[in-house]
């Protein structure tokens, strides 16, 4: 793909129905089904500009073919905040093109354009796509994750 095809741009309010459908397969892909409750409150929350949720599109001619949802927050152990990347998918028809790359090296940029002190995000130890992308782009380390849920 020419990068000139590809165009990664902030989620408009048009972007919805398509947005809803990578976000039912990204969900498909974690086996997981979300109330549709939770999905209207993520979009209406990275409409918001006064929201930390933001989300970038890759437009491909018109068609939206992927998306980067993130959360931009204060941390602990820097003075500038920080990026963390929630969500990334790709249209199954549309993979291998290098769309995932584009929405990542958007976010390196907008990490130096903003001032982020860091941009980061977690995936599963299996999912060799994803790592084979991401080790392009950066180091895993050794963390693990624990998590309580309320029920
Ligand atoms: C992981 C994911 C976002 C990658 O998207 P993508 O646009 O295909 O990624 P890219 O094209 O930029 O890079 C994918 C890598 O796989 C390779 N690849 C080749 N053919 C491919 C295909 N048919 N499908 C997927 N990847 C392919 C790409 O060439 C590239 O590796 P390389 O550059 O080292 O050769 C996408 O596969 C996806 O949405 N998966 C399901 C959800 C998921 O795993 N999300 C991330 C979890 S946090």
């Amino acid at each position: 793909m020419t990068s000139a095809a590809c165009i990664i741009r902030a989620a408009l309010p048009s972007d919805e129905p398509a947005w809803r459908e990578l976000w039912q397969g990204y969900c498909e892909f974690y086996e997981t089904r979300l109330p549709d409750q939770v999905t209207r409150r993520t979009w209406q929350r990275i409409l918001d500009p006064d929201s930390q949720i933001m989300c970038i599109v890759a437009d491909v001619e018109g068609r939206v073919l992927g998306f980067a949802n993130c959360v931009v927050h204060e941390a602990t152990w820097e003075t500038q905040a920080v990026c963390y990347l929630e969500d990334l998918y790709v249209a199954q028809a549309a993979r291998g093109q290098g769309i995932a790359a584009a929405l990542l090296e958007w976010l390196r940029n907008a990490m130096r354009a903003e001032g982020w002190a860091r941009l980061y995000w977690m995936t599963r130890r299996d999912n060799a796509q994803a790592r084979r992308l991401y080790d392009r782009f950066a180091s895993a380390d050794d963390f693990v994750r624990y998590v309580i849920r309320q029920k």
